[in-house]
C-alpha cells in the first residue's frame, strides 16, 4: 500500500531537489547577487556590457575603449562559465601595483591586463572580498539563470516536503486505527 503511494523514484527526486536547495541557500549567505549587481553598475559597468542580461545601453563604445585600454573591454554575460567562479575570485582581488603595469598595477591572475585596478578605492580587505565574492555571484547568476530560478524554487521545495512529509505521519497514524 505505502510503496504505492510513496514512489521511491519520486523520493529520490525531491531529495536530490532539496539538497540543491539546501546548498543554494547556503552559498546565497556567503555571497549576495543582489549586492553583486549594485557593484558591478557602480564598477564596471563603465566599461564593461552585461549583454545576456539586457544591458546594452551601459559600457563605454567599443571603440574608445579600444583607444583607452588599447583592448575592448569584453562583455561579460558568458564570462562566469567560460573562466569558472576561482578565476574570477583570483582576478578581481589578484591586482597588485606594479610600475611597469599600464595602469601602475598589474595581475597576478592575468599578466599585463589591459584593465585599472577598480576596486582600488576600496582600501579595507575585508571590504573589498565581499564586493568581489558579491560580484562573482552577481555573474554566475548572469551566466546561469537556472540557477536564480532554481533557488527560489529550492524554497518551495523545502515547504512541500515539509509538508508532505507531516501529511505522511498523519496518514500513518490515521490508517493505523
Ligand atoms: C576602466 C575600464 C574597466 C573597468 C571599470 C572594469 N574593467 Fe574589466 N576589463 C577592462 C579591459 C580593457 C579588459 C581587457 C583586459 C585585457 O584583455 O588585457 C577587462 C577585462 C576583464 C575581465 C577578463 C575577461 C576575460 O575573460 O578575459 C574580467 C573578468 C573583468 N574585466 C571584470 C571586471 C569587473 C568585475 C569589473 C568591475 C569590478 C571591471 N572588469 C571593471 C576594462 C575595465
Amino acid at each position: 500500500m505505502m510503496s504505492r503511494i510513496i514512489n521511491p523514484g519520486w523520493f529520490v527526486f525531491i531529495l536530490i531537489l532539496q539538497v540543491i536547495a539546501v546548498t543554494d541557500t547556503f552559498s546565497k549567505s556567503i555571497a549576495r547577487p543582489e549586492q553583486g549587481k549594485n557593484h558591478f553598475f557602480t564598477y564596471c559597468s563603465g566599461c564593461h556590457t552585461l549583454r545576456y542580461a539586457g544591458y546594452k545601453a551601459v559600457g563605454t563604445p567599443p571603440k574608445e575603449a579600444e583607444r583607452w585600454f588599447g583592448k575592448t573591454p569584453p562583455d561579460l554575460s558568458n564570462v562566469a562559465r567560460v573562466r569558472g567562479n576561482d578565476w574570477l575570485k583570483s582576478f578581481l582581488s589578484g591586482f597588485y601595483p606594479d610600475v611597469h603595469g599600464k595602469f601602475g598595477s598589474n595581475n597576478h591572475q592575468f599578466e599585463n591586463v589591459s584593465m585599472p585596478n577598480v576596486l582600488a578605492s576600496i582600501t579595507s580587505t575585508e571590504c573589498r572580498e565581499q564586493v568581489v565574492d558579491d560580484i562573482v555571484a552577481y555573474l554566475i547568476d548572469v551566466a546561469e539563470p537556472v540557477r536564480q530560478l532554481r533557488r527560489e524554487l529550492g524554497m518551495y521545495v523545502v515547504l512541500f516536503l515539509a509538508l508532505f512529509v507531516c501529511g505522511w505521519f498523519m496518514f500513518m497514524r490515521l490508517s493505523k486505527r
